[in-house]
């Protein structure tokens, strides 16, 4: 009988999600004496936060001593092509030195220059050597870190293997969410008088990814449905080196760390083809780059066996590599039997990260809806349309530290609202329709299969007005079908259940993806439309906004706010640098020319 009876958990602040944003920001509102619970759709420690594996962009300056925030800012800004959000951006180059110094205080990890301070390295388009980092497992370290935090601070529950499918709202404002569990199937409502968003990005909706089952984007989804907009959709990050051999491995990351620590990257034809394409920066050029000369060198017929390219890091010695790369050493050995202290592993570019998020107030974390935060990949407005490596672990201790704080501090002396009974049993109604058992209907993983070939041929990393249409014209009439998703069995422990939902939020966010990607009619960052080849200054100064306009998905251009002068002056600067030397700067370096007085100054 609907509505199923279902248990209430009353809470001050709600995290939905249990990476390194939905921890920070649960030790925050927990610290900030609020009653808080995390819930997290998997276990807790498992979240793509562990795929960030090179290190943490912060300028420490322990390695370099000319690093400060000002040229992260600038790198920053320059690697999204301008259309980050500034003031987060600020903030962000500001606070996560700070961020890194309270990881360590909190007992993380790191490993040490040889006078014992945070050792950094260098990263695809930073200046600086500037990432903090443990190996090539600094994501795991880092939720290590927030999670023992989380669960020894004031006032912390966590649930884990919860689904929550809805927002509860009362009028304009979030109140709660809705969900059930994923061992037993039973419903469960939070109410809360905040909630925050830490639910990571989405991935899966792609063939070749490195994210885990969980990145369906289901909290964008959420954010979506509830009235929030989203920013930025169309720019989603392919990250250059995924394993894309045995098959089973494809999409798996192969951490930037390698070429950080100086991996080359070669065609089938020995060359080393990043000469052809960023000859100052080559291996460590940015993401969108990199990803492209590969993609390129193999439509060329230059690729490796697999249609990649060859990423060789033998130079550096196996004992260097083994101490270093442990985990690519590891993996390769266990995955594709390749000894990467002897050969060379097979890599290509995969789906990595999305750029786009719900839009938020820079300060806040706050939506455009009340009562509802947002924090880390789920968040749009940082990175741009490219981000850099190593800015997600920053973006999320950092932000997700603020939405927490910020959440705390709206929740004081607000009471809880009746739970509106209408909504969660349409919730229940809609979840419960696809277990008819006396139905013939549509597989949801036939569903989620097609709609991965949609985007992956049509709306992956080249991107033509033709190649879009049709992604969007499969999505629509997969948006069709996906009512009619049937599984059959109990709810106990379904997969193809909890699938129905997953396929329901990919639907709407790989939708928005399209949409985006359509109305952004030039190159810029992961954006690569081979139709509109070149950046717009007309499009430069605008954001894509997606929400829904009542009707159906609305795609606005929203004009992005001014760069202020003192923050234009440190691009400014940068670029005068970059004009005359190669990135990353190595400490032994000498600069020559105009940019000395820039390389010296203070920010
Ligand atoms: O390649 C990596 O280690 C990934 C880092 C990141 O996405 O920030």
């Amino acid at each position: 009988m609907i509505p199923e009876s279902y248990d209430t958990i009353d809470c001050d602040v709600l995290v939905i999600g249990a990476g390194g944003a939905g921890l920070r920001a649960a030790v925050a509102a927990g610290e900030a004496g609020c009653d808080t619970v995390v819930v997290t759709k998997s276990l807790l420690g498992k979240a793509h936060t562990v795929m960030a594996e090179g290190g943490i962009g912060a300028a420490l300056g322990n390695v370099d001593p000319r690093d400060n925030w000002g040229v992260h800012f600038a790198d920053t800004m320059l690697g999204g092509q301008l259309l980050n959000s500034w003031r987060m951006v600020e903030i962000f180059a500001q606070e996560v030195i700070d961020r890194v110094y309270e990881l360590e205080r909190w007992g993380g990890l790191f490993d040490r220059t040889p006078d014992g301070r945070i050792s950094q390295r260098a990263f695809g388009a930073h200046t600086f050597w500037r990432l903090a980092h443990v190996g090539d497992r600094t994501g795991l370290e880092l939720i290590r870190t927030c999670q023992d935090r989380a669960v020894h601070a004031p006032n912390v529950t966590v649930h884990m293997e919860y689904t929550l499918t809805t927002l509860l709202k009362d009028g304009d404002r979030v109140v709660g969410a809705a969900g059930y569990r994923r061992n037993d199937g039973t419903f469960v409502v939070f109410r809360a008088k905040a909630v925050v968003l830490g639910s990571g990005g989405w991935g899966r909706m792609y063939k070749h990814t490195s994210n885990s089952w969980e990145g369906t984007g289901d909290g964008a989804a959420l954010a979506y449905r509830a009235g929030a907009e989203l920013l930025d959709m169309e720019f989603v990050q392919f990250h250059p080196t995924g394993m894309i051999w045995p098959p089973g491995a494809r999409g798996i990351l192969v951490t930037e760390a390698v070429r950080g620590e100086g991996g080359r990257l070669y065609n089938s034809l020995g060359e080393r083809f990043m000469e052809r394409y960023d000859p100052k920066k080559m291996e460590l050029s940015s993401r969108d780059v990199v990803a492209r000369s590969i993609y390129k060198e193999a439509q060329a017929g230059r690729g490796s066996p697999h249609g990649g390219a060859f990423l060789d890091v033998r130079h550096r010695g196996a004992e260097y590599i083994r101490k270093r790369l442990p985990s690519m050493v590891e993996q390769f050995h266990a995955l594709a039997s390749v000894d990467i202290t002897t050969e060379p592993m097979e890599v290509g570019p995969t789906i990595h990260y999305t750029m786009g998020g719900v839009r938020v107030a820079p300060e806040t974390g706050a939506t455009t809806v009340p009562g509802l935060y947002a924090a880390g990949e789920v968040s749009g407005g940082l990175h741009g349309a490219n981000r850099l490596g190593g800015n997600s672990l920053g973006d999320i201790l950092v932000f997700g530290k603020r939405a927490g704080e910020a959440a705390a501090t709206e929740v004081a002396g607000r009471a809880h609202v009746a739970v509106d009974e209408r909504q969660v049993e349409a919730e229940q109604r809609a979840l419960l329709a696809h277990l008819d058992p006396h139905e013939e209907g549509e597989n949801p993983y036939l569903l989620h299969e097609a709609l991965q070939e949609a985007m992956q041929d049509d709306a992956g990393i080249a991107r033509t007005e033709e190649s879009l249409t049709r992604s969007l014209h499969a999505i629509q009439e997969l948006c069709e079908r996906a009512p009619r998703m049937r599984v059959g069995g109990r709810r106990i422990l379904n997969p193809g259940w909890h699938t129905c939902r997953d396929v329901v939020n990919m639907l709407v966010i790989s939708e928005a993806i399209v949409r985006s990607a359509l109305e952004r009619r030039e190159s810029r960052g992961s954006q690569w439309r081979l139709d509109f080849p070149d950046l717009s200054e007309e499009q430069g100064r605008v954001n894509y906004v997606t929400d829904d306009g009542g009707d159906g998905m609305r795609i606005r251009a929203v004009p992005r706010e001014p760069i202020p002068p003192r923050l234009q002056r440190l691009i400014d600067e940068e670029l005068a640098l970059r004009a005359v030397t190669t990135i990353p700067v190595r400490p032994d370096q000498r600069i020559e020319g105009p940019a000395v007085a820039a390389v010296g100054r203070e920010a």
